[in-house]
């Protein structure tokens, strides 16, 4: 906790804290872990994309590695556990092998993701992309808000962008978990300090449009009007009904604009956001269906056309059956009643899913807040984090 606050006052920006990806801010949060995973026995590098990793090596030679880790960047103002108490629980578990002199039939290789949130170039992923071997180059010649590319970003951190294709993992692993704090509420409402993660929920993104006709706001009677923002309202609260209708679905519109956008003129085109999630492939596909189908109808109704564009579609990433119960046996050694819940947010797991099998596991944290200064969380449950990790170690190594 003493490392959390710590790494939560090194930021880019006086009053909050504000660390994205291959600034100097994350220049000295590295410098700081790597001092901590050395404390823990682990041999320390640094990859191209700028990805911190830790080695702890296994009992034997050529082994496998299982990667345990999460990102140091953060969000803009956030708060000091989202991403960070990921890679600190991970460096506490490897600490205490390391206390008892004990090393596992396993390497454990704990990478402290250099881009998870995406800040800096409206990127996300770029670490654990990397790792994966799914970085796009194309995305070296992004500019952040001052003009600096991606590939001069990189370069000016120690990393080689030409080279960023040798930050794929290479050799034998046995799967890579996170903890991470769980940014809802199901834990706190449950009375429970940690749990399972069944599945990372797909996610789709779409512009709706409605198309109506403009005209003068007070001469074209009610009864006549092709009105699109009154389409697109009633569209919005159909999104709600059916967002409340599917268990576990979420729905949102974030975004609305009217054109041409004058008090004193009908709404002639209205185009909004749609975002829509699920565990759950299928009730996600078929909900998303439902809210679509409701978009026709109602412009269908109101003699208006409608069109939906696909934005991006991430399906749902399950997480290992295997890995899960090692997970859920070391809670139950612990003490504890183990429990399961899906992830509503992304994360470096997404990723890291298409390299190896992959599970997480959710620490509560106060009100289910974070991206916000106010993210809080207890001790005792990152205690119990700690705890259930190392004896997770322990089971996979009997595995
Ligand atoms: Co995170």
């Amino acid at each position: 906790m003493e490392r959390l606050d710590l790494l939560g006052a090194i930021s880019e920006e006086p009053d909050r804290l504000t660390r994205q990806f291959a600034g100097e801010a994350m220049r000295r949060a590295d410098h700081a872990v790597a001092d901590w995973m050395k404390a823990a026995g682990m041999v320390v590098h640094h990859d191209n994309i700028g990805n911190l990793h830790g080695r702890y090596e296994a009992e034997t030679p050529s082994p496998p590695t299982l990667i345990l880790g999460s990102h140091l960047d953060t969000v803009r103002d956030a708060g000091k556990y989202d991403g960070p108490l990921g890679v600190m629980a991970a460096i506490a578990a490897v600490q205490r092998l390391h206390d008892r002199g004990r090393r596992l039939p396993f390497a454990i290789e704990v990478i402290a993701f250099a881009d998870e949130e995406g800040l800096r170039f409206s990127s996300t992923y770029l670490g654990s992309r990397a790792v994966a071997g799914m970085f796009d180059a194309a995305d070296l010649d992004r500019r952040d808000p001052v003009g600096v590319t991606m590939a001069q970003a990189i370069i000016a951190f120690g990393g080689d962008p030409l080279r960023i294709g040798e930050d794929r993992w290479r050799g034998r692993l046995l799967g890579y978990v996170e903890v991470h704090i769980e940014q809802g509420p199901v834990l706190e409402g449950l009375g429970l300090p940690v749990g399972v993660v069944t599945a990372i929920a797909g996610q789709a993104r779409y512009r709706v449009t409605f198309k109506g006709s403009a005209g003068h706001a007070g001469t074209v009677p009610m009864r006549g009007r092709h009105d699109a923002l009154t389409a697109a309202a009633e569209f919005v609260l159909a999104v709600e009904s059916e967002g409340v209708s599917h268990e576990g679905l979420v729905a949102t519109v974030g975004q609305l604009s009217v054109y041409p956008g004058a008090s004193n003129v009908i709404p002639g085109e209205a185009a909004l956001s749609l975002d829509v999630g699920h565990p759950d492939e299928t009730v996600r596909i078929g909900g998303t269906r439902q809210i679509l189908e409701r978009a026709r109808e109602i412009a269908m109704r109101r003699g208006i056309e409608t069109a939906a564009e696909l934005l991006s579609d991430n399906p749902s990433v399950p997480c290992s059956a295997k890995l899960r119960a090692l997970l859920t046996g070391a809670i139950e050694a612990e003490g504890l009643t183990p429990v399961h819940l899906a992830s509503g947010a992304g994360h470096d797991a997404v990723p890291m899913s298409s390299l190896t099998e992959v599970a997480m596991l959710f620490v509560r944290c106060k009100g289910g807040v974070s991206h916000n200064p106010a993210e809080s969380v207890m001790t005792e449950d990152v205690a119990v984090s700690i705890a259930v990790l190392g004896r997770f170690l322990e089971l996979l190594a009997r595995a």
